[in-house]
């Protein structure tokens, strides 16, 4: 059988660099090759509890701008997870087998109780169970998702795999990670260490200004250079360099990294380059965000597509998986 593409966004506001160049822009590229399922996760958003028209406009912004970087909802399933029901029937039959102990070891909800102690709600330990059952609902096999999402793919493989050995069944395939160019990516943010992200305060959002992002980027945290000959690049310096790989040509990226291992460099530069990248890469989505975002005809007519496309293929799991655990017509 032919890969089964699927991949998903949290609806928690706009989308950033690391979630274009990590998942988005890999999206877009194999919608080309593949039968492809894209959908917003509105569910996993409620971890937060965000109020109703801030869940509503964000699943609006977060549709608009998958169409901007150029999904088309004729070659793919694109759908919002909360018009698939499906999906949370499979949700609540994978945590029948999902265990208190291996959902407490995992990296992303540690590190949300440690962010927010006062909100450790059981849809924050279930997330991975979500997670497997957005993926399984489909039965997809590549996953296009940044480095961050790993382990989240090798509990869904430990779900998939348990569910088969339950019920004596081959009837899941395991998912992998999946990068279409290179390797899974790990965007960093600006503030010289972690990951870009909403949270941390440190992302350029595809809907910047060209002006908010030079402001930007040319606060990034740098220092005077090196002062040998191709000496290690501090991880604050490096992070700039791998935005710059994952935004700029080739040899721009060489220049820079010739000029800091000669000690020539001078980061004011290097920063406004990434810049203009950045923004030429940004302006045209951002321009057609706006335009899809005042088009509300359009973007109900897509959602309503994507949900019927898939819940055709979740109604179809649903039904074969009931009959494998034993609910059966009397
Ligand atoms: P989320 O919404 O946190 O992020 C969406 C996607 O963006 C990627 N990403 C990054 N990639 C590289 N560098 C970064 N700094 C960066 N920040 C975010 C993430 O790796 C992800 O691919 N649990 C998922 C959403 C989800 C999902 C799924 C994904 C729900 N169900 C099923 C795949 C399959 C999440 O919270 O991603």
């Amino acid at each position: 059988m032919d890969d089964i593409v699927l991949s998903g966004i949290r609806s928690t506001g706009k989308l950033h660099l690391g979630n274009y160049l990590g998942a988005l822009k890999n999206f877009v590229a194999m919608q080309h090759e593949h039968r492809c399922y894209f959908f917003i996760a509105d569910y996993h958003s409620l971890t937060t509890h965000p109020n109703p028209a801030d869940l509503h406009s964000s699943v609006r912004q977060v549709l608009a701008e998958y169409l901007a970087a150029g999904l088309d909802p004729d070659r793919c399933t694109l759908y919002v997870q909360s018009d698939v029901p499906e999906t949370v029937e499979l949700y609540l039959l994978l945590n029948m087998n999902a265990y208190k102990g291996e959902l407490e070891r995992c990296t992303s909800f540690k590190d949300k109780v440690r962010q927010n102690p006062d909100n450790v709600n059981a849809g924050l330990l279930t997330y991975p169970t979500l997670m497997a059952a957005d993926i399984l609902i489909h039965r997809a096999t590549k996953i296009p998702v940044g480095k961050d999402q790993e382990q989240h793919l090798e509990m869904t493989r430990t779900f998939a795999n348990r569910f088969n050995r339950i019920y004596g069944v081959d009837y899941f395939t395991e998912p992998k990670a999946f990068a279409f160019t290179q390797k899974l990516v790990k965007i960093p943010g600006l503030d010289g260490s972690g990951k870009m992200g909403k949270s941390e305060g440190n992302a350029i959002y595809l809907t910047d200004t060209p002006e908010a992002i030079r402001k930007k980027v040319m606060k990034a945290l740098t220092d005077s250079g090196p002062t040998q000959p191709n000496q290690p690049k501090p991880e604050y310096i490096q992070n700039l360099f791998t935005i710059m790989e994952a935004v700029s040509p080739p040899d721009t990226v060489k220049h820079f990294d010739d000029l800091y291992n000669s000690c020539q460099i001078r980061y004011g530069n290097m920063k406004k380059q990434l810049a203009e990248d950045i923004v030429a890469l940004t302006a045209p989505m951002r321009e057609r965000i706006d335009a899809i975002m005042a088009d509300t005809d359009y973007l109900h007519r897509v959602a309503a597509q994507g949900a019927e496309k898939a819940r055709a293929s979740a109604a179809k799991t649903i039904a074969e998986v009931r009959e494998i655990i034993g609910f059966r017509p009397m």
